[in-house]
């Protein structure tokens, strides 16, 4: 297959659909309850400390290949590979990438179905006047009603496969584009409110002052795996946004910039959510549920609260239909490259994802003591897995290709960020990336 024409309209719009892949589920969700489970401040000083030396430079290398080989992620390396007189091969790491973001969708459709339903009771005014504990009793009969949670994940995945269906389209760019500030703007001011409350300076203290005595090697692999989920790296999906990337762009700026906005994100939320798990003396190691409850706490005594949060969880809701879009998109665009067209390529992935979702479902309710391994039960298992095991290793192939495969003319250019540059870059990812990937992925394999 010839390369292809389509480019993003701008250097911002490139910014921005990254953006829109990155913030999501994973700043305001998993962040603040995988932060509560594994002890706080030392977590957040390791989760920065990989988003800067793995999930940055391997960040780029994924959006080089795309750029460089302006093809879907399978084409793209398989063509790179022959330019470069190695094996071809290489082309099936696209295919893995695939399957990871088909795992990670289906878990990421029934949790963004959390917040659908939470929008609507919110905006009823369903949790007025409620305490901590209610709040948290409602939680937990929402999550053992399945059919009310299939209900949510039917509708959101039919949303996310529409806008698939129809190729991604400008419309919900614009829309992201113009509402995402929104969101921003929004966790300011929560977090502004937090300062009010009690829990405010312990929160403060709690996410700030590390106490490494609590770090085990099981929260390096834990802050690893979070790093490359809430940058989307690692799973060739940012591969097929880079194929689309204007020429005259350096590739460093921008991704720097996706990066401290994604961990800005996860802070403020961390900051509100937190002051409010301290206030309430509620637990941080709360799981999953941790959002949907003290966020409705938060938001009871603030003046008009009921709107202010349902309108929280409808900008939430647009923050995880765009990264769902984009995990959506490499299964689709392997299909279509097989000759599928694309609203029956959209139709047959949401298919097998609403199926594997419904499973998710499931491990709340009927089958809660259905463990699959040790104590995990199949959610736990696919939002466990996918983001700490095969991003890594989709992310340490991807650097690997990249650093040592690909053609270094092409990589330089891809790079766009001259002969220095590019030397700096590639220095990091050889000789810390990588080696920093493989020691953790191993490492507990040796407990
Ligand atoms: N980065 C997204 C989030 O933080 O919610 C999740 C994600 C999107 C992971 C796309 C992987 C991916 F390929
Ligand atoms: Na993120």
């Amino acid at each position: 297959m010839n390369q292809t024409l389509e480019r993003w309209s701008s250097r911002r719009a490139f910014i921005l659909a990254v953006t829109g892949a990155a913030v999501g589920l994973g700043n305001i969700w998993r962040f603040p309850y995988i932060t509560g489970e594994n002890g706080g401040a030392a977590f957040l000083l390791l989760y920065v400390f990989f988003v800067v030396l793995l999930g940055l430079p391997v960040m780029m290398a994924e959006i080089m290949i795309g750029r460089a080989g302006r093809r879907s992620p399978m084409q793209s390396l398989g063509y790179l590979a022959s330019r470069a007189g190695r094996n071809t091969s290489w082309r099936w790491l696209g295919l893995f990438g695939a399957f990871t973001v088909f795992c990670i969708l289906s878990f990421y459709s029934v949790v963004s179905g959390w917040s659908i339903d939470f929008m609507v009771s919110a905006f009823r005014g369903d949790f007025n006047g409620q305490t901590g504990p209610q709040i948290g009793a409602y939680f937990d009969a929402f999550l053992t009603n399945p059919s009310r949670m299939a209900f949510n994940h039917t509708l959101f995945l039919v949303m996310t496969m529409a806008v698939v269906a129809c190729g991604v389209s400008k419309g919900l760019e614009r829309l992201n584009n113009l509402l995402m500030p929104a969101l921003y703007l929004l966790l300011i001011i929560l977090a502004g409110h937090a300062m009010s409350m009690d829990g405010f300076g312990p929160a403060l203290a709690w996410l700030f002052t590390p106490d490494f005595s609590a770090v085990t090697p099981m929260v390096f692999v834990h802050a690893m795996g979070h790093a490359f989920f809430t940058l989307a790296v690692g799973a060739c999906a940012l591969m097929a946004y880079g194929a689309y990337m204007p020429d005259h762009q350096s590739l460093p700026g921008a991704a720097a910039a996706v990066a401290v906005l994604d961990v800005l994100v996860a802070l403020l939320a961390g900051i509100a959510i937190f002051s409010v798990v301290f206030t309430q003396g509620m637990d941080p190691a709360g799981g999953p549920g941790l959002v949907f409850v003290t966020l409705p706490v938060a938001f009871a005594d603030l003046p008009m609260g009921a709107f202010w949060l349902g309108l929280f969880f409808l900008l939430l809701l647009l923050a995880t239909w765009t990264s769902s879009i984009n995990l959506a998109e490499p299964m689709v665009s392997t299909l279509v490259g097989w000759g599928l067209k694309r609203p029956l390529a959209a139709l047959v992935v949401g298919i097998c994802v609403w199926v594997v979702g419904l499973l998710c479902v499931a491990s709340f309710s009927t089958l809660s003591d259905f463990h699959v391994i040790g104590k995990m039960n199949f959610f736990d298992l696919i939002s466990t897995i996918p983001p700490e095991v095969f991003l890594p290793l989709g992310g340490l192939m991807i650097a690997i290709f990249a650093a040592w495969v690909m053609p270094e003319q092409e990589a330089l250019r891809a790079l766009d960020a001259g002969p220095n540059g590019f030397r700096v870059w590639r220095t990091v990812v050889r000789w810390v990336s990588i080696p920093m990937v493989v020691i953790l992925l191993i490492s507990p394999l040796f407990k």
